[in-house]
């Protein structure tokens, strides 16, 4: 599958006005690079797919979407969930793509990319060993990035929206092909209640805004956090800004709260915005 953005498509639409008859392109958003014709009429993929230069000229003014390329089509990849009501897309970004949901990006955007806030989670958690539990999948990449070192990760998505687009997404593969994430369906607050106790040695909280899932940041699922955690485990949990007014008062409302719990050592992480904490 190709999947491109205006960040792919407007080095080739350079490269045509220069004259030239091949260019390099990424068709992954940037994982890979391969070479392209330049046709009169269209540019033409090594294994034969083709793009009118109508079609790539459009995905080159939109900054805000990236598209699957069929044989001479570029759809939006944009999924409306049954299930929430909500709409999810892929956010091009010079690195990897983040998702929109109902507008707003799932991870870091400014200053930083998807890829590096990712990576600051992993990071305030190090070494992530063990039996991982990553309470909100999205695009997977906190899940993908965890099962570098860790042995196995367990990861839970709400909305099967959500997945549809990771699944279109280059970046998320290993979601979908590494036997070593396990993937469930459905509301972390019920499935946690069946995972049995402490089980895990790493947990990735990073839920979607205190707005859109106040439960995920009460009192009863950090009791639920805790409880599958092993002895001496360690929990990232997202907040958000800490610079900003509603970043510090979800911050303070969160240690409260995961003190109240039972966790120890628990304090502000701010360079991946959020709060760790020690079983
Ligand atoms: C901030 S994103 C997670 C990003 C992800 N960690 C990554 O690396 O791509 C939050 C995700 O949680 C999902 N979600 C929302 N409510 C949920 C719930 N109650 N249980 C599980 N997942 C939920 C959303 O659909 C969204 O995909």
């Amino acid at each position: 599958m190709i999947v491109l953005s205006h960040v792919q498509a407007r080095p080739v639409l350079a490269a045509r006005e220069a004259g030239g008859v091949r260019a390099e392109v990424s068709p992954d958003l940037g994982l890979t690079t391969v070479i392209v014709g330049l046709e009169p009429d269209r540019i033409r993929f090594p294994g034969g797919e083709w793009l009118g230069w109508d079609a790539l000229a459009e995905i080159a003014a939109n900054e805000g979407n990236c598209f699957a390329v069929g044989d001479g089509t570029a759809q939006k990849i944009v999924v409306f969930s049954e299930a929430t009501n909500r709409v999810y897309s892929l956010f091009p970004t010079a690195s990897a793509p983040t998702m929109l949901v109902s507008g707003i990006p799932m991870h870091r955007i400014k200053g930083t990319d998807p890829h590096q806030d990712t990576l600051e989670k992993i990071r305030a958690i190090q070494p992530v060993v063990g039996q991982v539990l990553d309470t909100a999948t999205g695009l997977g990449y906190t899940a993908i990035e965890a099962s570098k070192t860790a042995e196995h990760v367990i990861t839970i998505e709400l909305d099967p929206a959500a997945l549809e687009v990771a699944r279109l997404n280059p970046w998320s593969r290993g979601l979908f092909d590494n036997p070593k994430i396990t993937q469930l369906i459905g509301d972390s607050f019920d499935v946690i209640e069946r995972l049995p106790d402490e089980t895990f040695t790493r947990i990735i909280h990073d839920p979607p805004v205190l707005g859109l899932a106040g439960h995920l940041y009460s009192g009863e699922f950090y009791a639920e956090l805790y409880r599958v955690l092993r002895r001496r485990g360690r929990l990232f949990h997202y907040v958000g800004d800490p610079e900003s007014k509603s970043g510090q008062n979800t911050t303070r409302g969160v240690l409260r709260r995961l003190q109240a719990a039972g966790f120890a050592r628990v304090h502000p992480y701010p360079r991946a915005f959020g709060v760790v904490a020690v079983k």
